[in-house]
C-alpha cells in the first residue's frame, strides 16, 4: 500500500510517502508553473502534456496548485498519455497515503473515465481545466495530437525509468514534443539519462541540469528553442446559426468558455422531434468513424449527465439482438473491451417488467444512455447567461473583412468574431457545400397499453417512453420532401414494432422532421471559407452534438482538441467539396 509498482515494467510511480513532494519539486517547480500562472494575461489558456498519467498523481497535485493560484480568466489544459491505465480501485490505493488531496482524488475518481482504448475528455468546469486522458501508446498518442495544431507550455517527462522504460524515451518521442513546443515552453524530468538529455538537444530543447530531489543528484529542466510563438487567446463574439440539438451544445460549451454567444434561429417555436434516443449505434473495427462513434458515446452520455439534468433521462437503452448488423458488431466490441462497464449482456429475465419481451430475447444494456427531451434540453443549453437568441432567418455571410465577420438578416446586420453554422442542409443556402442531403423521417406516437417501458428499446426501430407516460416509436427514413403526416409512414413504424415485439399499437400522434445526412455519415465539423461548420449530424444529433461542439470549441480557442488526427481529418467540413 502506498507505493505502487508496475508489473509490467517491474518500477515504482513513486517512492512511498515521497511521491507528491516530488512531483512538486520536478514537475511543478521543475516548470516554474506558479510563476508563469501568476503572468497568463486574463483569457489565457495553458497546456501543459504527460507523459505517463499512471496514479494521476502529478494531475491532482497540479490541480491542486491550480486552485490555488488560478487567475480568474484563465484556463488548463492538461493533456496525459498512458498506454497502461489504472483502474479507479488501484489510483485509490495507490494514493491513500495522500490525505492532503482527497478533494483532488475524489474530483478525480467521480470523472475517470471507462478504460476504453483511445482519447477521453473530461471537464472540470468549476475549477477551469480541461483534462484529456489519451489511453494509447506514445508515438500514436503524439502522432495524433499533431491533429489540433495547438501547443504545449510545457512538458512532464515521467515514464519509468529509461532502463525499463526506452518506447517512452526515444529520439521520435522528443521530435513530436518538439513539434508541438512554442518558443516558451518547457520540460521537466526526474530523468539525466544521457539518451534523454541528448533526444532533447537534437531536438530543439536546451536544457540543464539541476539539483536533484531530496537524495537523487540531478534532474532535468529544459526549455524549447523553436521559434513559433504562442497564440494569443481572447474571448469573442460569436454567432452560432441554428438553435437545434447541434447549435445548442455549441452555443452552450462556447458560452461556458466564456465567449459571448448570438444564436440566430429562423423559427418562432420548436418543431423538433419531441425526444432523441441516446442510440448507441457503434463498430468494432479499428477506423475513425468507429472511433468518432466511441468517443461521441462516452462524451456525450457524460455531457448530458452534466448539463442537461431536467431533460436528460438516464434510463439506459436496451439494443436487441437479431436485428440488423449491430448486435454482431457489439459482441466484437466485447471481445476487445476490458472493461465491460459500456454495456453487458442480458435476456428477458433482465427485465421481467417487460412481459412483452419475446422469451428468447437477447440483447445489450447501456446503462449509461436513455432519451433526451429535446425541447427542454435545448432551452436549458441556451439559458447560459452568455448566450443571446434572436429569432431571425441569416439570409447571407460575408467574411471578406480580415478582422470581423458579418451576417445578413432580412431586419439587420450583425458583426462578429467568428460565426457557426449549425443550421443543418439549409446552410447550402448561404454557403457553399457539397455533400450533406436532406432525408425526411416521421415518429408515431402511440397508445400506452401500460408496458411499464422505463427504457428505450432499439431493434430494427425503436420504441420509447417520453413526457411521462407517452410512448414514441420510430422512425421512417426516405426521400420525402413534404412536412405533412403520411398515414403510410405511421403504418411502416407500427409494423417495426409488431416485428419486434409482436404488440398492436395504434397511432395518436406523429411528427415530422428532416436529417442532414452524408455519403460517410459523418458530419461535417471545423472551418471552411472562414467560417466554422458543425452540420450533417444524420441520425444521430443527439449523440454526436455534445463532442463535436467540444471539437469545434477547442478548435476556435486553439487549444488540443478531443480526438485524434484521423477522426478530426475524417471530419473535414471540405472533404464532398472537389
Ligand atoms: C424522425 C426522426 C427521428 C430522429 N430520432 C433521433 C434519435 O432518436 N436520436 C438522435 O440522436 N437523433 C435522431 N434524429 C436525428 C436528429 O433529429 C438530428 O441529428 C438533429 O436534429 C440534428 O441537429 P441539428 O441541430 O444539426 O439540426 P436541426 O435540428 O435541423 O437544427 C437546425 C436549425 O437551424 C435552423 N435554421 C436553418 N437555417 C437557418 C437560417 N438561415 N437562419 C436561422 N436559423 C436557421 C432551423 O430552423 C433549425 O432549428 C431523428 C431525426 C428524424 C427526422
Ligand atoms: C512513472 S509512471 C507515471 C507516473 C505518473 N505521472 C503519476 O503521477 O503517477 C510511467 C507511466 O508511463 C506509462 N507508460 C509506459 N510505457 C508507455 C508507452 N509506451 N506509452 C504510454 N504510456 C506508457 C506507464 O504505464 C506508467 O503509468
Amino acid at each position: 500500500m502506498g507505493e505502487p509498482v508496475s508489473q509490467v515494467f517491474n518500477d515504482r510511480y513513486f517512492y512511498k510517502n515521497e511521491g507528491l513532494e516530488e512531483s512538486s519539486y520536478v514537475y511543478l517547480i521543475g516548470n516554474k508553473l506558479k510563476d508563469r500562472w501568476g503572468q497568463l494575461n486574463e483569457n489565457e489558456i495553458f497546456s501543459i502534456g504527460e507523459l505517463g498519467f499512471g496514479t494521476g498523481l502529478n494531475f491532482l497535485n497540479t490541480l491542486k496548485l491550480w486552485k490555488e493560484n488560478k487567475k480568474a480568466g484563465t484556463k488548463l489544459n492538461y493533456v496525459s498519455i498512458e498506454k497502461f491505465p489504472l483502474t479507479k480501485e488501484d489510483i485509490k490505493k495507490s494514493l491513500s497515503n495522500y490525505p492532503s488531496l482527497k478533494n483532488e482524488i475524489d474530483l478525480l475518481i467521480l470523472k475517470y473515465p471507462k478504460l476504453i482504448r483511445g482519447f477521453h475528455r473530461i471537464n472540470f468546469e468549476k475549477e477551469d481545466i480541461s483534462l484529456t486522458l489519451i489511453f494509447q501508446d506514445i508515438d500514436q498518442s503524439l502522432y495524433d495530437l499533431e491533429g489540433s495544431m495547438s501547443l504545449f507550455d510545457a512538458w512532464f517527462l515521467d515514464g519509468f525509468s529509461p532502463k525499463e522504460n526506452n518506447e517512452m524515451w526515444t529520439d521520435d518521442v522528443f521530435k513530436n514534443i518538439a513539434k508541438l513546443s512554442h518558443s516558451e515552453t518547457t520540460a521537466s524530468s526526474f530523468s539525466v539519462a544521457s539518451n534523454v538529455k541528448d533526444s532533447l538537444k537534437r531536438n530543439n530543447f536546451n536544457f540543464f541540469r539541476s539539483d536533484g530531489f531530496k537524495n537523487k543528484r540531478h534532474m532535468l529542466e529544459a526549455v524549447s528553442t523553436n521559434s513559433i510563438k504562442k497564440l494569443s487567446n481572447k474571448k469573442k463574439e460569436i454567432a452560432v446559426i441554428g438553435a437545434g440539438i447541434s447549435g445548442a451544445c455549441l452555443a452552450n460549451s462556447l458560452a461556458k468558455r466564456g465567449h459571448k454567444i448570438t444564436v440566430f434561429e429562423k423559427e418562432e417555436s420548436s418543431n423538433n422531434i419531441p425526444c432523441f434516443v441516446g442510440h448507441p449505434n457503434l463498430s468494432h473495427a479499428n477506423t475513425p468513424y468507429s472511433r468518432y462513434l466511441l468517443q461521441s458515446f462516452l462524451f456525450s452520455t457524460n455531457y448530458y449527465l452534466r448539463n442537461c439534468n431536467s431533460s436528460w433521462n438516464r434510463t439506459g437503452v436496451l439494443v436487441l439482438e437479431g436485428f440488423g448488423s449491430l448486435s454482431e458488431r457489439l459482441r466484437k466490441i466485447s471481445k476487445t473491451l476490458k472493461d465491460k462497464e459500456l454495456f453487458r449482456e442480458v435476456d428477458n429475465n433482465s427485465f421481467p417488467e417487460l412481459d412483452f419481451l419475446k422469451k428468447d430475447l437477447k440483447g445489450f444494456f447501456f446503462s449509461d444512455s436513455g432519451w433526451l427531451h429535446t425541447e427542454k434540453a435545448i432551452k436549458q443549453l441556451l439559458s447560459h447567461k452568455n448566450i443571446r437568441l434572436i429569432n431571425e432567418e441569416v439570409l447571407s455571410l460575408i467574411s471578406n473583412e480580415p478582422k470581423f465577420k458579418k451576417i445578413a438578416t432580412f431586419k439587420n446586420e450583425y458583426i462578429f468574431d467568428e460565426i457557426c453554422l449549425c443550421n443543418s442542409y439549409d446552410a447550402k443556402k448561404i454557403l457553399g457545400i457539397q455533400g450533406v442531403n436532406k432525408k425526411r423521417g416521421q415518429v408515431t406516437e402511440v397508445s400506452n397499453l401500460d408496458l411499464n417501458l422505463n427504457q428505450p428499446i432499439c431493434g430494427k426501430g425503436y420504441i420509447t417512453p417520453f413526457d411521462n407516460s407517452r410512448l414514441l416509436i420510430g422512425s421512417t427514413y426516405s426521400e420525402g420532401q413534404s412536412e405533412e403526416i403520411i398515414e403510410e409512414d405511421n403504418k411502416e413504424n407500427l409494423e417495426l414494432i409488431k416485428e419486434m415485439f409482436n404488440l398492436n399499437l395504434s397511432a395518436v400522434n406523429s411528427y415530422v422532421g428532416f436529417r442532414s445526412t452524408t455519403k460517410d455519415h459523418l458530419p461535417l465539423l471545423g472551418e471552411k471559407e472562414g467560417f466554422y461548420l458543425n452540420l450533417g449530424h444524420g441520425s444521430k444529433g443527439s449523440i454526436s452534438s455534445p463532442f463535436c461542439a467540444e471539437i469545434l470549441c477547442d478548435v476556435i480557442d486553439g487549444c488540443p482538441i478531443p480526438t485524434d488526427k484521423e477522426v478530426f481529418l475524417s471530419l473535414d467540413p471540405d472533404r464532398f467539396n472537389s
